[in-house]
């Protein structure tokens, strides 16, 4: 198997929940490539109120391929961000394309963790109707796709894609993360296994792990199709060979 491409990580240092500094960053960056990650996109928050403003976002991706580049990591990073479904109706156009997996991949979408007021779908759905594709981030996490299988599989109907965390499958985030993620998979919702990794230790890319686990407990399930083949295709060349 190639090295794993993964669509959804918390890398860029001193700016979100991810690594603190730089030298925690290199920390991730190198126990990601221990774990067999090639490629990785840099995905920092965008929530209503955390706002990065996209020039920075980019200088902040090409320090980080500086300072990897010095302590001679080798780590493909791509372009991204992980964008909560709340902040989408106040995005224009241009930060939403911006903001794609690789410039043009999917837009990594992070419903609410616990029940919101009326159907937090609608502003994906009209995303997707704009012609944005969407990854749905770690359903598995998520009460609403925990509790019934059919908010996912409309979305996933309509066009989106679903990323499982490496971590739920290996029990990181509980039974019933562990139990929703296996349930999606059964139902052939998955299409993307990513670390979702903020911290070389404290919360690590696990994607072997949860690939070896898939083989013993599912060993029908394609494990290069989630960690390589699936998440290359979603992004576009020019990102894989920047
Ligand atoms: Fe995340």
């Amino acid at each position: 198997m190639s090295g794993f491409v993964d669509l959804h990580c918390h890398l860029l240092p001193a700016l979100d929940d991810g690594p603190a500094t730089d030298a925690l960053a290199v920390d991730l960056a190198r126990a990601l490539v221990a774990d067999g990650v090639t490629t990785v996109a840099a995905t920092p928050h965008r929530t209503a109120t955390f706002i990065t403003p996209l020039d920075e976002l980019i200088e902040r991706r090409a320090a980080l391929d500086r300072l990897l580049h010095e302590h001679g990591v080798e780590l493909e990073v791509i372009h991204g961000a992980e964008v909560a479904v709340n902040a989408l109706v106040d995005m224009d156009a241009t930060e939403l394309a911006a903001l794609r997996l690789g410039g043009s991949g999917p837009l990594l979408v992070e419903f609410p963790r616990a029940d919101a007021f009326g159907d937090p779908s609608w502003p994906v759905r009209e995303l997707m109707d704009a012609g944005v594709p969407v990854l749905i981030a770690h359903p598995e996490r998520i009460a609403l796709f925990q509790q019934d299988l059919a908010p996912l599989r409309d979305l996933v109907e309509r066009g989106a894609h679903a990323q499982v965390t490496s971590g739920a499958l290996i029990g990181r985030f509980g039974r019933t993360a562990q139990s929703s993620a296996l349930d999606m998979i059964d139902h052939g919702l998955v299409d993307v296994i990513a670390s979702d990794a903020h911290h070389g230790e404290l919360r690590p890319p696990e994607t072997s792990a949860a690939l070896a686990w898939l083989a013993e407990y599912r060993p029908n399930v394609d494990g290069a199709a989630l960690a390589v083949h699936t998440p290359r295709v979603l992004i576009p060349p020019q990102a894989q060979a920047s």
